[in-house]
């Protein structure tokens, strides 16, 4: 009788380990990941003790979630209705993932999270669960237990003898999430989707109006689509995330506010900061403008959506999913070679694109000055007449 607990060391999750104990007198096993949310991971070891926890998994899945999640994601320009770099959709994977691999070494039955029966995390982490280990038991205790305010879970935290320290000093009055790609926030004052967040709100950049008054160059080194060098200097992929979070954020780059459809039926006011990700979208579509060929390019464009809402709606783990991306993966091959970004008060454009190796870019073919017979004008004149020819048929006939 035991279950796996993604445990954060939070309040939320203390009551929920506490719960879990009583509820169903159970052995609890917690799982706590550094994702880059910018946040020690190793205290949750000593509260789990103190909780009666014997087996305590604490990890750094940094590079793993840059290499095999958001890396993979980029590779096709994804992004949720027009607007959302799914910075928290794409950890949920990993996290369910690690989870059900938790569960079979320490012979657990069951898993438990702490995502509300409202959000699209709790779908993300259940589906993802059950396609990896389909006999799998789910404990979900928002969904269950009517500790549904803040008032009841401090009262329960108080009675059970969970420290209120963990309360960790004044606590965010928004909902959020961390990890190496973004930042979120939601709930509050957010909830009117007319009210302007408080500038202080924001924690990974800083304010347009505020960045330096000097724009700043970076070029990105691209292989197989993937990032592998900035300014030249080889990066690992979570080297990568840390040092284009840093720099786009310096430069104001990364904001968004937005109301989003979830999956589970409700619209959602959700600001968000990602500015290594805002990087990595132009620059990668940059990059592909010279190595990919037009209607591959297209193609991709066209699946993106499905891709995105896939991975919206945490279908990771599913076939549909996997194929798409072994198609998107195989297109990769020829995206190589570096793009020059210039970063200035919010904004990122791109100012330079280059492929020693694969660029399908033919100055001698696009000039406006003479070329050298290899694109003969003349066929555009037949090119367009029989393209025409349907218009044509149909005007006679008006
Ligand atoms: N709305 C975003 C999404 O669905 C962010 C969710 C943030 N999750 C959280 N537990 N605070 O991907
Ligand atoms: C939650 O934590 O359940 C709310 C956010 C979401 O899952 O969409």
């Amino acid at each position: 009788n035991k279950v796996v607990l993604a445990y954060s060391g939070g309040l939320d999750t203390s009551v929920i380990l506490k719960w879990l104990q009583d509820t169903y007198s159970c052995e609890v096993v917690t799982f706590t990941a550094d994702i880059g949310q910018g946040e020690e991971v190793e205290p949750a070891r000593a509260k789990a003790k103190a909780a009666g926890i014997k087996e305590i998994y604490i990890e750094d899945l940094r590079e793993d979630f840059a290499r095999n999640y958001i890396f993979p994601m980029f590779r096709a320009n994804t992004i949720y209705e027009g607007e959302y770099l799914l910075g928290t959709s794409i950890a949920r994977p990993l996290i369910a993932k690690r989870l059900i691999e938790i569960a079979n070494e320490t012979g657990a039955q069951a898993i438990s999270h702490g995502a509300t029966g409202k959000g699209n995390d709790q779908v993300r982490f259940e589906l993802g669960a059950y396609a990896l280990r389909p006999d799998i038991k789910i404990i979900a205790p928002w969904r269950e237990w009517d500790l549904n305010s803040r008032q009841k879970l401090l009262a329960y935290a108080e009675s059970h003898g969970i420290p209120v320290e963990m309360k960790k000093g004044k606590a965010s009055p928004y909902s959020m999430d961390a990890n190496s790609l973004h930042i979120s926030y939601e709930g509050g004052i957010l909830e009117d989707p007319w009210a302007e967040p408080e500038e202080d709100m924001w924690r990974w950049t800083v304010s347009p109006e505020l960045a330096p008054d000097q724009a700043t160059y970076v070029e990105l080194t691209y292989q197989k689509g993937d990032i592998v060098a900035i300014d030249d200097v080889p990066h690992s992929p979570a080297e990568v995330m840390d040092k284009l979070n840093e720099i786009a954020g310096a430069n104001g780059i990364g904001r968004l506010d937005i109301v989003e459809n979830r999956y589970v039926g409700m619209k959602s006011r959700g600001c968000y900061e990602t500015p290594a990700g805002t990087l990595m979208l132009k620059a990668h579509r940059a990059i592909e403008s010279i190595t990919l060929d037009r209607e591959v390019a297209h193609l991709k464009d066209e699946l993106m959506p499905r891709y995105a809402t896939l991975i919206y709606n945490g279908y990771w783990w599913s076939p549909e999913r996997e194929m798409l991306q072994e198609m998107i993966d195989a297109s990769q091959r020829t995206v190589n070679g570096k793009v020059r970004l210039k970063l200035y008060k919010g904004n990122v454009s791109v100012v330079g694109r280059d492929s020693a190796t694969d660029s399908l870019f033919d100055e001698a073919i696009a000039t406006f000055e003479e070329d050298e017979g290899a694109y003969d004008q003349k066929d555009a004149e037949g090119f367009i007449k029989l393209n025409a020819l349907r218009m044509r048929i149909a005007a006679k006939k008006r």
